[in-house]
């Protein structure tokens, strides 16, 4: 049986993001549309405000060494220019939680939801704007900057402009191209000020963001703008992957394809394509979410070894890819799809809050601990990434 193995030091683990999994945030965006019946409340959400410890135990027992997690802004400053310092301390007590049990931190800034008092002001479409996203994002590199080497400011910020202010399904619920046009450069401008704080408050910090890369042929404009617009303001990539698209298949071949429970197509070589797209950039690539809604655990065994397989041909082929984290650690709050759809390695039962670990998560473990996949089907795994075909 053959052994893909990683490089030594690789990171293995998992991502979440406050709003999904916290509970008790009232004080966003999204909370206050869903008071308002625009989208699924997120309520108590998984309880990982007060849980994250023994979640962080289940992590730590899947044999995984890092942890990607989000601070909630609106807790750190529930008013604009006041500053929360208990909810620093919480904060602080996570990250003491993680390097006890040895996961290194991946903290992200913000994850989609803004502060109310932030979204009424105009969002990332206020002129101060930059200025107000850094000063938050330099208070807490001031306060926390200690726990960790590895800082996201943004997730997604092309799912957050397009589903936002062009789609019109998310908070601010816009449909205008122009807004939209405007949103991605105003979201570049805040993470290029939070970039400069940062560094200036702690120069040896590491600063990114989580840039989601779709194989889709508006590739220059979904993948690679917002990168641009960030040049030189990025010390590493975080690569959240979720979408492959096919053009010019035919019908059968639409219908026969494999989906998740989200109706994405799970696809083995675009993880590896994508790897491949970033290395241009040349600089430390992260996998920073990979996973599949699948509440059956019936595709995830398999979805784990594929990336597994793609992320050790991408590192083989000069990729700098420094760690993977899946999505998600816990079942969680799916946006408009509540909590419907199943992302997590452990099943949460939210009437009860009992964790169930899934099969497919020791699939995970055996990864992170052995730092390789013991691939039974090297072959089958050659077969993946020869298929020419267009993808896009
Ligand atoms: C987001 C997550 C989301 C996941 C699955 C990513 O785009 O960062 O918040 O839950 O995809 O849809």
């Amino acid at each position: 049986m053959a052994e893909l193995k990683f490089p030594d030091g690789f990171l293995w683990g998992a991502s979440t993001a406050a709003y999904q999994v916290e509970g008790g945030i009232e004080n966003v965006d999204w909370a206050q549309a869903a008071r308002e019946g625009k989208v699924p409340s997120a309520g108590q959400a998984c309880d990982f405000y007060h849980r994250f410890e023994s979640d962080f135990d289940v992590a730590v027992n899947l044999g995984m060494n890092a942890q990607r997690f989000s601070i909630e802004w609106a807790r750190i400053e529930p008013e604009e220019g006041t500053f929360d310092e208990r909810e620093v301390e919480h904060y602080r007590t996570v990250f003491a939680a993680l390097k006890a049990r040895r996961l290194t931190p991946m903290p992200n800034l913000w994850h989609f939801t803004l502060p109310l008092w932030f979204s009424k002001r105009g969002g990332f479409l206020h002129k101060d704007a930059p200025e107000v996203f850094a000063r938050y994002c330099r208070f807490v590199i001031e306060r926390l900057g200690n726990e960790a080497d590895l800082w996201l400011t943004h997730n997604e910020p092309m799912v957050y402009s397009g589903k936002g202010y062009w789609d019109g399904a998310w908070p601010p619920f816009f449909k205008s191209p122009l807004k939209h046009i405007r949103v991605i450069s105003a979201v570049a401008a805040a993470h290029r000020a939070a970039y400069t704080a940062m560094k200036t408050a702690r120069p040896e910090i590491q600063v990114g963001i989580a840039n989601i890369v779709v194989y889709v042929f508006v590739d220059w404009f979904w993948n690679h703008r917002f990168l641009r617009l960030i040049a030189g303001y990025q010390d590493f990539i975080g690569l959240n992957h979720y979408h492959h698209r096919k053009f010019g298949i035919t019908k059968h071949e639409q219908e026969s394809a494999l989906r998740s429970d989200m109706g994405w197509e799970l696809h083995p070589m675009s993880l590896y394509r994508c790897l491949i797209a970033l290395k241009r950039y040349n600089l430390p690539l992260y996998v920073s979410e990979h996973g599949l809604a699948d509440a059956a655990d019936i595709h995830r065994p398999e979805f784990i070894q594929n990336a597994a397989r793609a992320l050790h041909r991408a590192i083989g082929e000069g990729a700098p890819v420094k760690g993977y984290f899946h999505w998600s650690l816990l079942d969680n709050y799916e946006w408009t799809e509540g909590f419907t759809k199943r992302f997590g390695l452990v099943e949460v039962d939210y009437a009860t809050q009992e964790r169930r670990i899934r099969k497919s998560a020791y699939v995970y473990k055996q990864l992170c601990e052995r730092n390789a996949l013991l691939d039974p089907a090297v072959n089958v795994g050659d077969s993946l990434f020869s298929d020419t075909t267009r993808s896009s």
